[in-house]
Formats: structure tokens, sequence, C-alpha cells
């Protein structure tokens, strides 16, 4: 099959061509697709009308291969088609539900929402759950992680593999980062990841997020249209892609406050209508204390439906399983509240003043907390000493040492002589 999608075997591609379009970083019929005829003519400098040529070419090449769906189907057929695209679970029933079944192939999903509201952690978890046999609810996949923000963190795949029972290490394996440092290097990323993406069994990429490079670069009004230009081409790239190669992709976006906005929530996706347009689902996390809640916003069969999520130590988790981890927790909090009752009989009063149920709405998973232990650290113990020992020797040492005092009486003289 590889052999097939090698460029010089379409009818009228030589060797010149070849050449031409692997040093533009297009190495196959697919990468002729995905880029499409407009950026082939740019990137090699072919004439428009070739390189529509070729791209039809290499269109009607996959079609044959039956890689690429007709021009004109019926829609029997596209039924029949849409059967085979796959499902990857997303390890929760809640949110299983709201995608029908799992998070889908050729198609692109977009997750937005504020800080902290999970978007980094469903990217994680997804990267884990896609490497999933197929009859647990995975693609038996590899994955193609675009990291722009530098919050990839191998130790949180780690974690939730292990609560998937899975093997941490064949798991951090299967995962390609690729760390982009600026929007033209995101784009890049993805318009070489053709052959990445076939050596590698890619059957997840996740863009996260897809569009805080351009909007940290593209800053103020006048950049707008040029911002939302590359936004457009990456987007598409990325659908593209997902279409051709048959993954999914999943493009996080954070939202920004809207301030014409008075009813409802005031907050919009960053990339606005081209994330939107581009993306076949779009899913909006929304934090309410502990929980999570992720509504579909957007989507071409689903109801537009709410579902209340959580996040732990698995990724994205069922809100029942945060709330027996929680009764556990309070359980060992209790159990060991009691054995220090029978140890102080006679202090009723300290018992009682603890109240427990505070507890247990406190515990789950705070991993905030991770950050203060070393701040006290470093704030706490030498320096205080150090300004002791200082304070405390050196009415000594002028005592003893005689030159100091003399010098500091002349010092005086001198000074009164004045
Ligand atoms: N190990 C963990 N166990 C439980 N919850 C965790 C863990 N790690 C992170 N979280 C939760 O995930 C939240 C951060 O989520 P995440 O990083 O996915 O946000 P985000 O939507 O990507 O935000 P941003 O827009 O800033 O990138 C934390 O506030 C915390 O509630
Ligand atoms: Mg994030």
């Amino acid at each position: 099959m590889v052999e097939d999608l090698r460029l010089d075997s379409l009818e009228g591609v030589g060797p010149v061509t070849t050449r031409k379009l692997s040093d533009a970083g297009v190495h196959n019929v697919m990468d002729l697709i995905v880029r499409g005829p407009v950026d082939i003519a740019e990137i090699t400098g072919m004439e428009k009308g070739s390189a529509e040529k070729i791209v039809n070419k290499a269109r009607e090449h996959l079609v044959e291969g039956g890689l690429l769906g007709k021009d004109f189907v019926s829609a029997s057929e596209i039924y029949k088609h849409r059967q085979s695209i796959g499902k990857i679970t997303t390890g929760t029933n809640c949110l299983d539900t709201l995608f029908g079944g799992g998070v889908e192939t050729q198609a692109l999903t977009e997750v937005y929402g504020e800080f902290g509201c999970g978007k980094t952690q469903f990217a994680h978890t997804m990267s884990v759950m896609v490497q999933k046999s197929k009859e647990e609810g995975g693609l038996e996949g590899g994955v193609l992680y675009i990291d722009t923000e530098n919050t990839f963190r191998p130790e949180r795949i780690v974690s939730i593999a292990q609560a998937h029972e899975m093997d941490p290490e064949k798991v951090l394996d299967n995962i390609i980062v690729a760390r982009a440092y600026n929007s033209a290097h995101q784009i890049l990323i993805l318009e070489e990841a053709g052959s990445i993406i076939q050596e590698n069994n890619i059957k997840l990429i996740v863009a996260d997020s897809a569009v805080g490079l351009f909007r940290a670069e593209y800053l103020g009004r006048g950049t707008l249209s040029v911002r939302q230009q590359k936004l457009n081409h990456f987007v598409h790239l990325l659908s593209r892609i997902a279409e051709t190669y048959n993954c999914a992709a999943i493009a996080t976006n954070q939202v920004m406050a809207s301030p014409d906005v008075f009813f409802g929530d005031p907050t919009r996706p960053i990339g606005g209508n081209v994330v939107a347009h581009t993306s076949t689902y779009r899913i909006y996390f929304k934090k309410s204390g502990k929980k999570r809640i992720a509504r579909m916003v957007d989507s071409p069969h689903h109801p537009e439906e709410e579902v209340i999520f959580a996040l732990g130590e698995a990724g994205v988790i069922d809100l029942e399983d945060a709330e027996k981890k929680t009764k556990k927790t309070t359980k060992k909090a209790t159990t060991k509240k009691v054995t220090a009752k029978k140890a102080k009989e006679s202090e009723v009063e300290a018992t009682v003043e603890t109240p427990e149920v505070e507890a247990t709405v406190e515990t789950p998973e705070v991993e905030a907390t991770v950050e203060t232990p070393e701040v006290e650290a470093t704030v706490e113990t030498p320096e205080v000493e150090a300004t002791v020992e200082t304070t405390v020797e050196t009415p000594e040492i002028a005592t003893i040492e005689e030159p100091i005092v003399k010098e500091i009486e002349s010092d005086d003289s001198e000074t009164t002589e004045e």
C-alpha cells in the first residue's frame, strides 16, 4: 500500500516533479490531497493549472484504491462509510454519551473553555485512550501531540495509563510530541506530518492549543485578518489530515470575555468563526467548582446536550468515580479520628470540634497544593539564623579588638572637634 502512495506512481509525475514536491515537503499522494492545489502551486512554484492536475490525479488514485470517497456517492454509501469511522472512548460514561460513543476519526473536534477547565487534561486522556485495544474502545493507534504552550506532561500520561491498567512505558512510546515555538512552526509541523502519521500508525492528532500562538503573535485589530487567514490554513490542514489519514483530530481553544454579551455566558472562543466553521464537533468545557460541565455546542448529528464530569488522576473521569474516591478518603479520615478518640477518651470536646464533612469536600485531587510547600521551605530557614549570628557576634569583636575601639574613639574625637 505504501508503494501505491509514492508520488511517481501517479501518471505524468516524473522524477523532476517528484523532486520538486519532496523538496517542498510533499512526500506522497496523501500529502498532495492534504495541501491542495493552491498550496502546491505556491510551495513548488508550479503553474496553478499543473498543480490542479496533479492534485486531481492524486484524488482519482486514492479513490481507485478505496482510500478516499468518490465525488458522487449515494447516501447509503456514505452511511456505510460512516459505520467504518473509528471512535475513541473518552474513558468516561458521561463524555462517551455526549460524543455518541467517543471522539470520531475523520473529524476535527474542537474543545474550548476558560483556563483550568480541563482541555489539556482531556487531550492527555485521549492520548492514552486511543492506544487501547478496539474491544476496549480504543483504536490501537499512536498520537501526534502538537504542544504549543509547553503543557504536555509525560507524568500525567503515566498516571492516566496506570489508572487504566496500561503499560505506561508503551503508552509514552506511542506519543510523538512536537513542541511548536511559533505559529509558522506550528503550521510547518502539520505540513510535514504526513510520513510521521503513516509510519507510526497515528490515530489521534492533538493541537493544544490550536490558537494560542496565533493570538500571541498577531495582536491588535490591524493584524486580525492575517491572523485569521493563517489560523484558517492551520485548521483546514488539520481537518483535511484527519479526513485523509482516517485519524481523529482534537484542537483546544481558550475563551475570552466578550464585553458585548449581556445575557448568558459572556465568553467566546478565541479562534472565532475560523475554528468554529472548520470543526465538525465543538465541545464547551465549563468550570463549576470542582466539577466540570461539557456541552456539545455544534454537531451535525448530536443534540445540544450537557454532561457533568470531573478531573482526577485518571484524567477526565465520571462524577460518580470522583465521589467514590471522596467517600473513600472521608472514611479513612473518620477511622483515623475514631482511633484518636479511643486513645484520648477524656477529650470529647476536641473530637466534636473537627467537622468531618468539610474535610470530605476539599480532599479530591488537590493538585494545586503541590506548589506551596517548596516555597515555604526556601523562605524559612537559613537567613534568619545568619542575621542572629551576626548581631550576636559583632559586639564581642568590638570589645576584644582594641584598635577598632581606638579608631572609633579617635573618629569620635575628630567628629567632636569638627
Ligand atoms: N493529577 C491531577 N489530578 C486531578 N486533577 C488534576 C490533575 N492535574 C490537573 N488537574 C486539574 O486540571 C486542571 C487544569 O486543567 P487543564 O490544564 O486541562 O486546563 P486547560 O483547560 O488546559 O487550561 P488552559 O486554558 O490554561 O490551558 C487543574 O486546575 C486541576 O483541577
Ligand atoms: Mg491547557
